[in-house]
């Protein structure tokens, strides 16, 4: 169980309040680790009150993985909302006054909204003297888009709330590979020594989803992939893979580590952009089975030239690393909804086996995100039984699911839980998100130069053809995750 908090999501009937972090508030509940006097409370600009606010969070959590009655009633017991908005004074005083009744509570300001209203909801927290005490922010991405407006919103969070009070959640931090990946790399004994330009030939980062940019599409047509996924999720996994080892798990000494991969990323602008990234927008196809429309017009807007897809070869200039390519790819639409990094070793320096044994393949660490969580360690053995030498490439392979008989919690469980607790290790620290930009920003500046409209594929295809050249310039291809 944690300390007693308050939790306040600004954004509160938004689609992340209602599909995330209520359904992940109500999973810890069941798991009785959140204290009976907390309290959740929803914000947002619709007329609603406590009572029907709780009928639309009952309806959502009627939907969850556990959903039991009587456990949602409880829970509900702890669901308050206040209707205000970021922009006006009306209504703070009161809701100052809701704040203030249990003044020993940990504070936590959740702002799930636009991050265009990052700066008015901070500054009204300040003058309502909602920052004091136990308080802290969290930060929902993205923030900003490019390195001046994340400074500006950083400048304005950081007159109310300090550093060590603002949490930038980054969700696919919290996802328990993720977490696990520290595990591997740090627990064990055999892959440090094999983890770095020497013995790695290359890696790969894929976050693949089936479905289009749906309801969301005027906030993703500001966005594009590489804003949405590239700039935050994809780079800290890549952050992951690379950093050196942290002296220990102490929030400021892995996010040390993190940086310094960051600042080590190659630049890419228009003297490269078109060698090394690719981006794409889906047009209509099939996706889950279905005939799904185009980009443009399920935006209705025929010009927009957002990527709905992008794949990127990055590299890391440092010791470690130098000569290893890290081939990113996401995008919607795709044929699968698959998130995984790919860690593909060199190949044996001399065959010793005969032509007729089969080919010697890579060794592939295979980390699965989603779904069904795991690692696979592919290796070469020899087919069993008689007939000769033939060699076989086959996975070492552990679902979490089987091995552990326990399904994941959603990432957002665990970082609201560490966002009460104060813990900052799985956040992002406000260098990392400029640093993060500092490497985004030239591509996305170099793209619009060149005013190219993104490439083409169909919905249900693996992007644009480009993107398969991209790599395959290079003698490599994406992973299959079956040779
Ligand atoms: C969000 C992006 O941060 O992550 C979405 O804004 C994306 O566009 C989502 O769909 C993917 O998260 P997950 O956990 O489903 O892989």
């Amino acid at each position: 169980m944690v300390e007693p908090f308050d939790l306040v999501i600004f954004g509160g009937t938004g689609d992340l309040a209602v599909r995330k972090l209520l359904p992940a508030l109500y999973h810890r509940f069941i798991d009785g680790q959140i204290p009976d006097s907390s309290r959740i409370v929803g914000i947002a600009r619709e007329g609603l009150d406590d009572d029907s606010y709780r009928e639309q969070v009952r309806e959502t959590l009627g939907k969850t993985s556990g959903a039991d009655k009587a456990k949602i009633e409880a829970f509900l017991k702890q669901v308050r909302y206040r209707s205000l908005d970021a922009r006006k004074d009306e209504g703070w005083d009161e809701f100052a006054a809701l704040i203030g009744e249990q003044p020993e509570h940990i504070r936590v300001f959740y702002l799930s909204t636009s991050p265009e209203l990052f700066v008015d909801i901070c500054g009204r927290l300040g003058h309502y003297k909602l920052n004091e005490g136990k308080s802290r922010v969290v930060l929902e991405k993205p923030i900003g888009r490019d390195l001046d407006s994340a400074n500006q919103i950083n400048d304005a969070v950081g007159r109310v709330f300090d550093e060590s009070q603002t949490f930038r959640i980054d969700h696919y931090l919290g996802k328990e590979t993720v977490q696990n990946l520290l595990a591997l790399r740090f627990g064990n004994a055999l892959f440090e020594p094999l983890w770095n330009n020497a013995h790695i030939d290359h890696v790969q980062i894929t976050v693949s989803e089936t479905l289009g940019t749906g309801n969301r599409s005027s906030y993703y047509d500001r966005a594009g992939a590489l804003r949405d996924m590239v700039q935050n999720h994809i780079l800290q996994l890549l952050c992951m893979v690379a950093m050196e080892p942290p002296s220990s798990l102490a929030p400021d000494a892995v996010r040390d580590e993190k940086l310094k991969v960051l600042n080590s990323l190659k630049h890419i602008d228009s003297s490269n952009v078109a060698q090394l990234t690719v981006r794409g927008q889906y047009r209509a196809g099939v996706a889950d089975g279905a005939k799904v429309p185009g980009y443009l017009d399920e935006l209705g807007d025929t010009k927009s030239h957002t990527e709905t897809f992008v794949a990127v070869k990055a590299e890391i200039a440092n010791w470690r690393w130098a000569g290893v390519p890290f081939y990113l790819r996401t995008g919607k639409r795709l044929p699968d909804r698959v998130s995984e990094i790919v860690v593909a070793f060199k190949p044996v320096p001399h065959s010793i086996f005969s032509a007729d044994a089969g080919t010697l393949a890579q060794n592939r660490l295979v980390l699965r995100l989603q779904p069904d969580e795991g690692v696979k360690l592919w290796l070469t053995i020899k087919h069993p039984g008689p007939g000769g030498l033939r060699l076989r490439h086959v996975p070492l392979d552990m679902s979490f699911a089987e091995a552990f008989g326990v399904s994941q919690p959603d990432a957002y469980e665990r970082l609201l839980l560490d966002v009460v607790r104060g813990n900052p290790t799985l956040f992002m620290r406000r260098d990392e998100v400029e640093a993060a930009w500092r490497w985004a920003g030239p591509i996305l500046a170099a793209w619009s130069a060149s005013g190219e409209a993104p490439r083409p594929y169909s919905a249900g295809s693996w992007g644009p053809s480009a993107a398969i050249a991209l790599i395959e310039r290079d003698g490599r291809t994406w992973s299959e995750d079956s040779e």
